[in-house]
């Protein structure tokens, strides 16, 4: 049986080890391992068996609220059910070696923290702080239904304005959240060295941040199964799974 031995490219090790700023910027790939779905692989991605437009847009909801709250309830199920893998808990590790690291993330599930990041950007909002749909006052959830599989389900009412509940994430067609983008394009302007993990890069205005920081002279590294097509000098393509790849770069 062969093993596969993944190279560090030594100018991501000497950029690395000179950071004073690495900034971690994820998508659906770094949960891969902890058994969340991707969006957009092939056969196992959830935008490959249900359509985004049916259920990830303002419109959506409104045509259909049980179904869209029902989705989003079965997949909030899922992830309490998982656990942080070994790439979430290697950015905490490398947070305590390198002088600054911010973690910007598109994803709506909870790991970096419960893997102990903390501070973390979530550009795409949480499946865990519904609010108002009228009103935008924030709603506790009780205990997740057990949904053993999607299924529709009317969405709670709001106790201040008797409006619709809807899910804490940001839908196709939605502004990000201001604070979070401001944050994270400045750091992108900041950082030192950008790890991009698990993400394809086809989100706007998220997908910019690798982009600037490029521009603004920081060394940027795709982490990925899938070989990135690399343009700038400064820009490399570790090619294998999150969880196999992070925990090689952690700096002795
Ligand atoms: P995608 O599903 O578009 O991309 C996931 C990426 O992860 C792909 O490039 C995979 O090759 C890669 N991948 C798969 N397994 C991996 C592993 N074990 N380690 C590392 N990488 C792996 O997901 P995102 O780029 O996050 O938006 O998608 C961006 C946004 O589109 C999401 O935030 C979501 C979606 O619509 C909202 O929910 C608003």
């Amino acid at each position: 049986m062969h093993k596969k031995f993944i190279q560090v490219p030594t100018e991501l090790v000497n950029a690395l080890a000179d950071a004073r700023h690495v900034l971690v910027f994820t998508g659906a790939g770094v949960s891969a391992e902890s058994g969340v779905s991707t969006f957009r692989d092939a056969l196992s991605g959830l935008w490959a068996r249900f359509d985004p437009m049916q259920l990830a847009t303002p419109e959506a909801f409104l045509a259909d609220p049980a179904l869209v709250w029902g989705w989003y309830e079965w997949r909030r199920q899922l992830l309490l059910k998982v656990q942080p893998n070994a790439a979430h808990h290697a950015i905490v590790e490398l947070a305590q070696r390198v002088p600054k690291l911010t973690v910007i993330t598109q994803n709506v599930d909870d790991l970096h923290e419960r893997a102990g990041s903390r501070d973390v950007l979530h550009l795409h909002g949480s499946i865990f702080n519904p609010r108002c749909f009228t009103c935008a006052q924030p709603y506790t959830l009780d205990r997740a239904p057990n949904m053993t599989h999607e299924q529709a389900l009317t969405p709670p009412t709001c106790r201040h304005c008797q409006g619709m509940i809807r899910p804490g994430v940001v839908w196709f067609g939605e502004a990000l959240p201001q604070a979070e983008m401001e944050a994270a394009f400045t750091a992108a302007e900041n950082c030192d060295v950008l790890l991009s993990v698990g993400t394809s890069g086809v989100v706007q205005p998220a997908a910019q941040i690798p982009q600037l920081a490029l521009r603004s002279g920081a060394w940027v590294a795709h982490i990925n199964p899938d070989a990135m097509n690399c343009q700038h000098p400064c820009e490399l393509s570790l090619v294998g799974a999150a969880g196999q790849i992070l925990p090689l770069l952690l700096p002795s």
